[in-house]
């Protein structure tokens, strides 16, 4: 029995080293290592050999199978290694070939304007402050001194829900009210950037859907000539300081005094062109003094207290800067478009 075992071990040796593919590999695991093989038979029938037998060959059996399966193990590997050389040496890497190019994403036009306004306000010491778009009709007109029926309405038509009094926000001007209630007594300096929507015709200067940033400062002895200094300083860093402006007086019910500013036409320098109308310049805020019914509805003594605040919109200041003619590509999703920033 042991020399049969002797026998078996240099036969399936030698049989391991002639299998020379997967095929030949598993017939051999078969044959030598499988259930029915004469190993395991042998293995198997341990029992029924005399006992005086049974230890010697027990032993020797299953040295056989480990040294089997170790022989069987190292031939998978090496026929793996020699399978991937040939692989590596028919078909030769070309590794001069260009990289398969990646898709990087950017942001949005309007991101980039939004995160720059961002940037130049936090320098002059304004906060991001978040507020909602879903608004009631109290704050985002009542509370603004806009009361229901007011002619300023006409304005700013809304988006109702079917909730009564809740409408979609048509400015970020609410947010002034969340914020000072937010605050109130302390010193405010802030702006609320966000989406803002507005029922009106689609047209190539007016969506449905646009964002704006206000902008919202309130305290102790503030002044018209801290708006204007303040206004005047971000319309320098966003348009560069050669760029001219200019205020002129408006009305907004939320501010008295209110005013809007101007800038110089960045596509002409002012000369007149069908973005100015012809006037060399573009209007990209309004602004005001806080009006004394909107601190006292923020919490805020009229008598103690003053603020300046204003509107803007990224998306025509981003116009303004890349020369874009139509409002409606913002939001098209057109890759073509897009990709351009
Ligand atoms: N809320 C105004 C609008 O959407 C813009 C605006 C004007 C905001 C004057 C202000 C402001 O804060 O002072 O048309």
């Amino acid at each position: 029995m042991l020399n049969q075992l002797d026998q078996l071990e240099r036969e399936a040796l030698a049989q391991l080293a002639e299998a020379g593919d997967a095929a030949a590999l598993e017939a051999w695991r078969v044959t030598y290592l499988g259930k029915k093989s004469r190993l395991m038979t042998i293995l198997g029938d341990l029992g029924k050999l005399p006992p005086a037998e049974r230890p010697a060959i027990g032993r020797r059996g299953n040295e056989v199978k480990r040294a089997l399966e170790a022989a069987y193990a190292e031939r998978v590997a090496a026929l793996k290694q020699e399978e991937l050389e040939r692989s590596l040496t028919a078909a030769p890497l070309d590794v001069t070939l260009p990289g398969r190019p990646v898709e990087i994403g950017r942001l949005h036009p309007v991101t980039q304007t939004l995160r720059e306004i961002y940037a130049v306000c936090a320098e002059m010491g304004f906060q991001v402050y978040r507020s909602r778009e879903v608004e009631t009709d109290e704050m985002n007109f009542q509370l603004l001194n806009i009361p229901p029926h007011h002619p300023a309405r006409d304005m700013w038509s809304t988006f109702y829900t079917t909730v009564p009094g809740v409408i979609l926000r048509t400015h970020t001007s609410p947010g002034q009210i969340r914020v000072m209630r937010a605050y109130c007594p302390e010193p405010i300096r802030v702006i609320l950037p966000g989406m803002c929507y507005r029922y009106e015709q689609i047209t190539a200067r007016s969506e449905i859907q646009f964002t704006q940033v206000e902008g919202l400062a309130v305290g102790r002895h503030i002044t018209m000539a801290d708006l204007k200094g303040t206004l005047v300083e971000f319309a320098r860093r966003m348009f560069g300081a050669d760029r001219r402006y200019r205020f002129r007086a408006s009305y907004f019910p939320f501010t008295e005094p209110s005013a809007e500013m101007d800038i110089e036409c960045v596509i002409c320098d002012g000369k007149g062109c069908p973005v100015c109308k012809y006037t060399g310049w573009v209007e990209i805020l309004g602004a005001g003094m806080v009006h004394p019914v909107v601190l006292r509805n923020g919490g805020y003594d009229p008598d103690v207290y003053s603020g300046y605040a204003w509107g803007m919109g990224p998306q025509r200041i981003t116009m303004l800067r890349y020369q874009i003619n139509d409002i409606r590509y913002f939001w098209e999703n057109d890759l073509r478009f897009l990709e351009q920033f």
